[in-house]
């Protein structure tokens, strides 16, 4: 299966131009965690590895049945389960200029179709032996200028959908975005809001009954 994620373009925007907004919620949580490369529908690990598992904006790309039932899979009886992830910078504090911005933005660049956002509090948890301990809701607050908002804007996944259709070309996206982000940025730096979420989970409990 082809996903959006297989592309050079992304790979790049995604080491150097994402705001750093998953990093701070983890050293709020896990400041030693560790990253790894791999499929979250087929982890290559023996079963009860890891007392603590993170997925960061990413389940929602993956098969998630399969993927969860692998975290629990890998995730000792004890261990903790860390399921984040965070919103498009879609607004600003002060005023609304760049929350009309991003609104044309998704207009002339239109999110893939089949996405939705993960809501963890509506998963079968129960069928794969998890269970949801705290939900808490994160809002960040970033200055951003306009270069580092315009090349977070080109990592979004609305614009590399219309670049690997052919909708438009990579410097086409970038001139759009940085000529219509102009107004927005004429007094300099703007504080993006951006809100988040991290849930907590664990195994469930086991039953009893045999
Ligand atoms: C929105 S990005 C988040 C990336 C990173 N966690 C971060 O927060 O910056 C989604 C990530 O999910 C990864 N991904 C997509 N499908 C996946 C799968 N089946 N298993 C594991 N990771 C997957 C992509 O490679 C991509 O890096």
């Amino acid at each position: 299966m082809t996903s959006v994620y297989d592309s050079a373009r992304l790979a790049e925007a995604y080491a150097f131009d994402r705001p750093p907004v998953l990093e701070q919620i983890l050293h709020t949580v896990a400041p030693h965690a560790g990253f790894v490369i791999g499929r979250a529908e087929r982890l290559p690990f023996p079963a009860g590895s890891f007392d603590l598992i993170t997925a960061a904006g990413s389940l929602n790309y993956a098969d998630f049945p399969s993927a969860l039932a692998e975290i629990a899979r890998v995730l000792t009886p004890d261990g903790t389960f860390l399921l984040y992830d965070f919103s498009p910078g879609r607004s600003s504090a002060g005023d609304d200029k760049l929350e009309r911005w991003f609104a044309s933005f998704e207009q002339r660049f239109p999110w893939p179709p089949g996405w939705e956002p993960l809501d963890p509090r509506e998963l079968p948890l129960a069928a794969y032996g998890l269970q949801l301990l705290d939900f808490t809701e994160v809002e960040t607050q970033l200055p951003m200028d306009a270069d580092a908002y315009l090349r977070y804007a080109l990592s979004e996944t609305n614009v590399e959908n219309s670049i690997a259709t052919g909708a438009c070309g990579p410097e086409e996206a970038r001139d759009w975005c940085q000529t219509t982000l102009e107004p927005v940025f004429t007094g300099g730096p703007v504080t993006v809001v951006i809100s988040g979420h991290v849930a907590t989970l664990a195994r469930a409990a086991e039953s009893d009954e045999q």
